[in-house]
């Protein structure tokens, strides 16, 4: 068997960049007073999201003209007109700099062509098998470790690992190269604020994952980098820099995300104890229960595009050159589309879909995985921690952030098997 390569670390050990992270949560506790005040002045305002809740400047985009949109319609409207509001100048300066060559800094007709092979890769047939293989064993052994207490952290002790180790699984990484590789991943999202460590990580992490794609190329496994390598549409592979950009990525759009979202349907569930028991009784209520719980508290709250040419939408106008905070959390909580939009409520009948996933070419092309992932976590929550309450002795959970959201506990108690 061929010897996996190895990763290597940062050059200063002592460098942490999981502040990284702190930096881009925020403290913000709740956005969304602000965002209806925001919303209620138009559907389209001038101005950047990001100004609103944190002094931190901005210094790819700040030189930009900026609207934020807020407006559901309006935020749709965006999203599925990308020949006007275009990723890559909005992405190449900071997510460009970060994973390379990735979908989300192309428009078409590029997009069109490599998202295509991406899309076979994750058809629902294939991730579906993926939940019995990689996810459960993941969740199973987490569990595991904290069962015989009767009480944890579900944040610490679960949810903010195992997406990470879902990861890990499907590219094969050796258990010992974890601590690094999470690093590696959080450490390349800094090349946007200019951080050498950025380039540093990006390197790094391109070099282990072209040795990998190497091997796998010449001796496919059934991991997810020999399925990459392998998928075709039309005839055509992914090439190299495209496949191994996307790898890049993966940490911060599958793994965080996933962890985010599990995070706070826990949260909605535990702090809603009819709901939760509702679902506990009948499990048909779970795909319910994700989609409120990210239309609620979706983890990303905002997207960006560049406005390419002079436009308008629903008369307010928006200047070629602009950058286009696109608010998904707004249009998620946009009372001309979800009644009582603030409350959490499982049983609500929506007559549009949330946007959480975004929409149009770029919706997140991981969304069966993360449902598949939340799924298996939750019915897996369920069955093995029975009478499972909020810890009445700790801190109630208290989402925070502005541009991405996660409670920081969920102290929990349960019944020991
Ligand atoms: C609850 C979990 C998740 C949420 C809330 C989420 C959210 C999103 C959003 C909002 C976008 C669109 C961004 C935009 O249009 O600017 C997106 C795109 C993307 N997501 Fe996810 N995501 C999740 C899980 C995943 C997973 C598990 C993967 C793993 C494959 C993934 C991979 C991607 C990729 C590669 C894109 C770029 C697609 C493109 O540009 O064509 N995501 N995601």
């Amino acid at each position: 068997m061929t010897a996996l390569p190895k990763l290597e670390d940062l050059e200063d050990k002592s460098f942490d960049p999981f502040m990284v992270e702190k930096l881009s949560t925020g403290n913000c506790p709740d956005p969304y007073p602000r965002i209806h005040e925001l919303r209620q002045q138009g559907p389209v305002v001038e101005g950047s999201y990001r100004k609103n809740f944190t002094d931190v400047p901005d210094v790819q985009m700040g030189h930009l003209p900026q609207v934020m949109v807020l407006g559901y319609d309006a935020v749709l409207h965006v999203l599925t007109h990308p020949e006007v509001f275009r990723n890559k100048e909005a992405f190449a300066p900071n997510l460009g700099r970060s994973f390379g060559n990735t979908i989300t800094v192309m428009d078409a007709p590029e997009h069109t062509r490599f998202r295509k092979i991406f899309q076979k890769a994750f058809l629902p047939n294939v991730v579906t098998k993926w939940g019995e293989t990689v996810v459960d064993p993941v969740v199973n052994r987490l569990m595991d470790g904290f069962i015989a207490t009767g009480e944890a952290d579900l944040i610490e002790q679960f949810t903010h690992h195992y997406p990470f180790q879902v990861i890990y699984a499907q590219v094969e990484l050796d258990p010992a190269q974890a601590p690094v590789f999470h690093k590696l991943a959080i450490a390349q999202i800094l090349s946007s604020i200019g951080a050498p460590q950025g380039p540093e990580a990006s390197g790094k992490l391109g070099a282990f994952f072209a040795e990998l794609l190497r091997q796998k190329r010449a001796n496919p496994g059934t991991d997810l980098i020999s399925h990459l390598a392998t998928v075709e549409a039309d005839g055509e592979r992914l090439p190299d820099d495209v496949l191994i950009s996307f790898l890049r990525q993966l940490m911060n759009a599958g793994g965080d995300t996933t962890f985010r979202g599990t995070s706070v349907l826990l949260t909605g569930l535990l702090t809603h104890p009819e709901q939760l028991r509702a679902v506990s009784e009948d499990r048909s209520l779970i795909p319910a229960a994700i989609d409120e719980a990210l239309r609620w508290e979706g983890p990303v709250t905002s997207t960006f595009r560049y406005c390419a040419q002079d436009t308008e939408i629903q008369g307010h106008p928006i200047k070629a050159g602009t950058f286009v905070n696109t608010v998904l959390a707004s249009a998620n909580r946009d009372p001309a589309k979800f009644e009582n939009p603030d409350a959490f409520n499982i049983f609500r009948k929506n007559t549009v879909r949330h946007l959480a996933f975004a929409s149009g070419p770029h919706l997140c092309i991981g969304q069966h995985l993360a449902r598949v992932e939340m799924t298996r976590a939750l019915n897996a929550i369920l069955d093995r921690l029975p009478n499972l309450r909020l810890d009445p002795d700790k801190p109630a959970p208290a989402i925070t952030g502005h541009l991405l959201r996660v409670p920081e506990h969920l102290w929990v108690k349960f019944d020991r098997a």
